[in-house]
This record gives C-alpha cells, sequence and structure tokens, in this order.
C-alpha cells in the first residue's frame, strides 16, 4: 500500500507570507512544503507537495493520484467555494481527502462558509495556520495504518 500523500494547493497560495499576512500569516509556500515534508519523515509518510493557479491543472493532477498515492490532502482556496469539478474529481478516485484551509473560514465573509469539497471530505481542518497540513498528515498516519490492519 503506498505511503505517499498528494498535497495540494488551490489559486494564489503561491503568495503565501506577502498575502492578506493579517489572515494568512507570514510563512511561505515554501516553509508549507517544508513543514509537510518533515512531518511526514517522522509520520513514516512520504509527500507530493504541489500548488497551481489552473483549474484543469488541478484537475488532472486529481485524476493522475488514483492508485498511485495513499490520500490527498487539499487546499482548494478559492476554488473551495466555487468547483464542481473538484468535488467531482475528488470522488471519482476513491482516495480519502482531508481538506484543509490555513484562516477559519467559518470566521470569515458568508460566501466562504460553504465548501463543495467538506462533505466528501474524511476531515476538514481550518484556522490551525499552516499547522493544520501537518494535522492532516498525523491524522492520515494514523488513519492509514488502522487500514492497513483491518486489510
Ligand atoms: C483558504 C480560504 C479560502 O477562502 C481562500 O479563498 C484562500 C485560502 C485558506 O487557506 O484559508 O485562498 O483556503
Amino acid at each position: 500500500m503506498s505511503r505517499t500523500v498528494l498535497v495540494l494547493n488551490g489559486p494564489n497560495l503561491n503568495l503565501l507570507g506577502t498575502r492578506e499576512p493579517a489572515t494568512y500569516g507570514r510563512e511561505t509556500l515554501a516553509d508549507v512544503s517544508a513543514l509537510c515534508s518533515r512531518s511526514a519523515a517522522q509520520l513514516g509518510l512520504e509527500v507530493d507537495f504541489r500548488q497551481t493557479n489552473h483549474e484543469g491543472e488541478l484537475l488532472d493532477w486529481i485524476h493522475q493520484a488514483r492508485g498511485r498515492y495513499a490520500a490527498i490532502v487539499i487546499n482548494p482556496a478559492a476554488w473551495t467555494h466555487t468547483s464542481v469539478a473538484i468535488r467531482d474529481a475528488l470522488v471519482a478516485v476513491e482516495l480519502p481527502v482531508i481538506e484543509v484551509h490555513i484562516s477559519n473560514v467559518h470566521a470569515r465573509e458568508s460566501f466562504r462558509h460553504h465548501s463543495y469539497v467538506s462533505s466528501i471530505a474524511l476531515a476538514v481542518l481550518c484556522g490551525f495556520g499552516i499547522n493544520g497540513y501537518r494535522l492532516a498528515l498525523e491524522h492520515l498516519a494514523q488513519w492509514l495504518s488502522t487500514q492497513e490492519q483491518s486489510a
């Protein structure tokens, strides 16, 4: 069974560090990637960490994940609130999905309160800052071990 987790990031997350730091913090996307790699190593996982500003590219990456990865951790960013296509792709590949948001979307504008992904996700983390990515990997490590034991 694969122990590699695909960590996907949607639009504008390449601007982390300079983009609305009061909301998203000062850490860059490279810092998030390093945090994921470090956490994965401690948890006996591997990560493939990616970001795109192009929805079709994200869809292609999700399609290619089927059978190759143990799970998907995704921060769909603005597409969370708009994209049925991303939700459908995540359902189609039949992998466990954890949705992560750096900010607490429920404490922000009402258009951020609805997510097309949450109802098909194993778990949702928001408001933990970039630590949410580490928490997602921790949960997956445990969840995957339980799955392996019962297989
Ligand atoms: C975000 C929250 C979204 O509403 C927003 O569009 C983002 C980032 C977050 O990580 O807090 O781009 O997903």
